[in-house]
């Protein structure tokens, strides 16, 4: 009987002590959830993910696992935390930071699951969210890409995992330039970023996104002369510039086959 007694003793002093703690406890400044807070916390991340993005070596590195799952988990939270902001903001404001909170989401689901490549493809495409909100929504506009990442040093990684990034930020002429001086870089360089790929990236980013005819056929005139090139690629190419002529002829072609 004492024993139980005792028991019930301990346990309201137990009790007690816990709200007695929860009073006398400093309670913590709760730091306002603004959109700008909440973005800063963002940016960290995204910072950290990007660039690690546009290079499959380091994305499925085991010794950066720990920092790109942190960065990932960081992320998860953090748009959920906007998510909810949302709910208060206007209808663009909730679809937006909704389909933010999907896709990070699906990208550290992937990515505990070991599905690296999958995990890369779509933290590769996260700008995409922040520069469709921030086109419509805040002040930065169209150069949303520019204003958002200022601080994302390109200069470390290679002229190719540059250009895959500057086209994730959507900085469409330096992500231009930048292919154009791989384009003319050495064959080494260029075998080593995977010439089909290069390419590929290039004319895609020139021609479905800026329709500049001129300048892919000047540069893929000048690529085809070069020396060193393989010969699949040489094959592949050489006819591309005339391709492109007969595009920019006029009426785009229809269907139909001879
Ligand atoms: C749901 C819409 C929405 C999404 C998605 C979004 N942002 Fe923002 N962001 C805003 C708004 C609105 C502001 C302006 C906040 C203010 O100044 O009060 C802002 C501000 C910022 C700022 C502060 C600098 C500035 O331009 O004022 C940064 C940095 C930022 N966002 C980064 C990001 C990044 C990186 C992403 C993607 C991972 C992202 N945002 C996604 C709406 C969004």
């Amino acid at each position: 009987m004492q024993r139980l007694c005792h028991q019930h003793v301990c346990g309201l002093l137990f009790l007690l002590s816990f709200s007695a703690q929860g009073q006398t406890a400093p309670t913590p400044t709760p730091t306002p959830d603004t959109t700008k807070a909440i973005m800063e916390r963002i940016r960290e991340n995204i910072e950290v993910l990007l660039p690690l993005s546009s290079n499959r070596a380091a994305f499925t590195d085991p010794a950066k696992k720990s920092e790109i799952m942190a960065a990932l988990k960081a992320l998860a939270d953090s748009s959920a935390v906007l998510q909810v902001h949302g709910q208060d903001q206007n209808r663009s404001f909730r679809y937006f930071s909704r389909s933010l909170a999907r896709d990070v989401n699906e990208a550290f689901s992937r990515f505990q699951e070991g599905k690296l490549d999958q995990s890369q493809y779509l933290v590769a495409h996260l700008s995409d969210d922040c520069i469709a909100c921030h086109t419509r929504l805040s002040k930065s506009g169209s150069n949303a890409g520019e204003k958002l990442f200022p601080r994302i040093d390109v200069s470390t990684i290679s002229l190719h995992e540059k250009a895959k990034l500057l086209t994730a930020l959507h900085q469409t002429s330096l992500a231009l330039q930048t292919f154009e001086t791989l384009l003319s870089s050495s064959i080494e360089d260029l075998k080593k970023a995977g010439i089909d790929n290069v390419l590929h990236e290039y004319l895609v980013l020139i021609i479905r996104q800026q329709f500049d005819l001129q300048r892919a056929e000047k540069t893929l005139k000048a690529f085809v002369k070069r020396d060193g090139i393989p010969i699949h690629v040489q094959h592949n190419v050489e006819h591309w510039p005339e391709s492109i002529s007969f595009l920019k002829k006029g009426p785009t072609p229809t269907n139909s086959i001879g």
